[in-house]
């Protein structure tokens, strides 16, 4: 199969997924505080909506056609316990020991920012906070790895080394992805190796990188909503993602505050 062209960006091209990405990590930022027994969801999606309006930019995920789903519905996904990723925000209220996985995404100067984080609900337990650490370590190994003149699967071997090491299992269904004018540009990212295409990183590459890690088995399954991922199995998954620009001098996180 002939893939389409990675599409690379010029430095004032790079200046404006910055900019759409630091509206996004404000957002996560202000979600930590927020994230607390007795909220619900849809209130995280009422902040993050006004959030991106007070920034003069438009929510990317609301009215997303993806395949033959009906249009997403909110600002931002919001993924709780067993649900994968994009979870609907609704009233359902989150209690403590839960954990909730929130994706934001964002159009600002023709750009799209996306990036994501799972947030622990007051006190979770050893095994949840074991979960979140080795999914965030996981995505920060793989920005390591995001090079100029590394391959492609340089990121996700790194992925799936550190999730597999700790005894859990990298979702499959879904993968990061480039970035750019849209939100969903080549190279397909998948979290684990020997897939698909493995081209050279070269500066000017933009990249979503999101790791979906399983506590248990890799399997998902879709909720009749049409949008929702849950376990299989019914144990707890996590995600995080940042979008990254390769630069001559490694990896930038855009999406970082
Ligand atoms: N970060 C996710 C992705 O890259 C979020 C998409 S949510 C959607 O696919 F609703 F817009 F699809
Ligand atoms: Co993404």
């Amino acid at each position: 199969m002939k893939e389409n062209p990675i599409i690379l960006k010029t430095p004032s091209e790079i200046d404006c997924l910055r900019e759409a990405n630091q509206i996004i990590a404000a957002i996560l930022a202000r979600l930590a505080e927020t994230v607390e027994p007795g909220i619900t969801t849809g209130e995280l999606d009422k902040i993050a909506s006004s959030m991106i309006k007070a920034a003069g930019a438009k929510p990317a995920f609301k009215g997303y056609r993806m395949s033959n789903k009906r249009p997403y519905p909110a600002c931002i996904c919001s993924s709780v316990n067993e649900q994968v990723v994009h979870g609907i925000p609704s009233s359902r209220v989150l209690k403590e020991g839960d954990i909730v996985g929130v994706d934001v995404g964002v159009i600002y100067k023709g750009f799209v920012g996306d990036a994501a984080r799972t947030y622990a609900v007051g006190k979770i337990s050893d095994g949840a906070r074991r979960l979140l650490e080795v999914t965030e370590q996981s995505l920060y190994k793989a920005i390591d790895q995001a090079v100029p003149d590394a391959r492609l699967q340089q990121i996700s071997a790194a992925v799936q080394k550190h999730v597999e090491a700790s005894g859990y299992s990298i979702v499959r269904d879904f993968v990061g992805h480039g970035v750019g004018r849209n939100m969903h540009e080549p190279p397909q990212i998948p979290n684990y190796t020997g897939v698909g295409w493995n081209p050279r990183l070269q500066v000017g590459m933009t990249l979503a990188i999101e790791p979906m890690v399983n506590e248990g088995s890799w399997r998902i399954k879709m909720l009749s909503d049409e949008w929702t991922a849950v376990t299989a199995d019914g144990k707890l998954s996590a995600h995080f993602e940042h979008s990254i620009a390769i630069t001559e001098n490694g990896p930038e996180i855009l999406s970082k505050l």
